[in-house]
């Protein structure tokens, strides 16, 4: 019986040493002490013995048990370690790649424009108001002093709707009714952020929409000269410190006396060059004293309230500022273009 234990030892310690994986260790252990394993065998031998034997054959075959198993843990942890050991080198980490950078979402370049604009206006206590952009032909138009078939409605392109009877809005200059309307009787400042829509010919210069920035300030004794006051500090702290204004005469039905707002060119800084077509000056905004008929269709009495108003673009200076040629750009959401900004 010992023979038989000592043989179960050598070839179970010989085929444990042969073993080279996980599997295999599973193999031996099912072979050797699982159910149906040599060594279980010979364990469920013992009541064959007679009776004087079965002591000392059991105490072999179980310290052989110890032992198969201690040796089966030993195996184990190794092949563990070896295992840990090759995946570790295979898939060695290469702690000096650069890593790969995430890319964080950013603001639209009209955004960001905006909000620069937002900040400079709120400096000069001037609130946002936002305006509806679906319109009636009444706002967009005829309170702002646009009769039917007056000839300024040339100036913009309309895209009408069948049916609805409402427009998609020209410009912000509407959002001045409402806000009047709304605010009457106090005195106003506000600006009237928002993108404006025109039946155009797409082109590099012109878009069917884009966003436009309209002010207006209501009060008791509001002149020619805050308006003017507004936009040197707008222009200074938008563009720089050195930056210069000048008003040139204009005609908008809803303003009188109406005026254009040019700075000079923030490319060439007033010497002339390709975009300011050699004049030194950049258009920036339309502008002028509310006109005592829009005044009084949004509620002000013409006799004691004044006020001023103003219309910019966004989305031109800031083509000017980033020497961007063509405003499709702008919406036609390539990744590559808004990166950059
Ligand atoms: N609404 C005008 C435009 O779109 C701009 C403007 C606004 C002019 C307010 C005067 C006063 O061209």
């Amino acid at each position: 019986m010992t023979t038989q234990i000592d043989s179960i030892r050598v070839d179970a310690r010989a085929e444990l040493v042969r073993v080279t994986n996980l599997h295999e260790l599973d193999a031996w252990h099912s072979a050797v002490l699982g159910r149906k394993g040599s060594l279980t065998n010979l364990l469920g031998t013992i009541g064959t013995l007679p009776r004087a034997e079965r002591p000392a054959f059991g105490q072999a075959a179980n310290d052989l048990k110890r032992e198969l198993e201690a040796a089966y843990e030993a195996k184990l942890a190794d092949l563990k370690a070896h295992a840990l050991r090759d995946s570790l080198q295979e898939a060695r980490v290469d702690v000096t790649l650069p890593g790969r950078p995430v890319a964080p979402g950013r603001l639209h370049l009209s955004t960001q424009t905006l909000r620069d604009v937002y900040r400079i206006f709120g400096l000069m206590g001037f609130q946002i108001y936002r305006a509806r952009e679906v319109e009636t032909d009444e706002y967009n138009f005829q309170l702002l002093n646009i009769p039917p078939h007056h000839p300024a409605r040339d100036m913009q392109d309309t895209l009408y709707t069948t049916g609805a009877g409402v427009i998609l809005r020209t410009h912000t200059s509407p959002g001045q009714i409402h806000a009047m309307r709304e605010y009457y009787p106090q005195p106003i400042r506000v600006i009237l952020p928002g993108v404006v829509y025109r039946n155009e010919q797409v082109t590099a210069r012109s878009e069917f929409m884009f966003h436009q920035v309209e002010g207006i300030a209501v009060g008791k004794s509001i002149t020619i000269a805050d308006l003017k006051g507004v936009f040197i500090e707008f222009a200074r702290l938008m563009y720089g410190a050195d930056q210069r204004v000048r008003f040139r005469g204009s005609y908008f039905p809803f303003t009188e006396p109406s005026i254009e707002v040019d700075m000079n060119c923030m490319i060439c800084g007033g010497a002339g060059c390709r975009v300011c077509k050699y004049t030194g000056w950049l258009e920036i905004a339309g502008a002028g004293m509310i006109h005592p008929v829009v005044l009084r269709n949004g509620g002000y009495d013409p006799r004691q309230f004044t006020g001023f108003a103003f219309g910019m673009g966004v989305e031109r200076p800031a083509m000017l500022k980033y020497d961007i040629d063509d405003i499709r750009y702008f919406f036609s959401n390539d990744i590559r273009f808004l990166e950059q900004f």
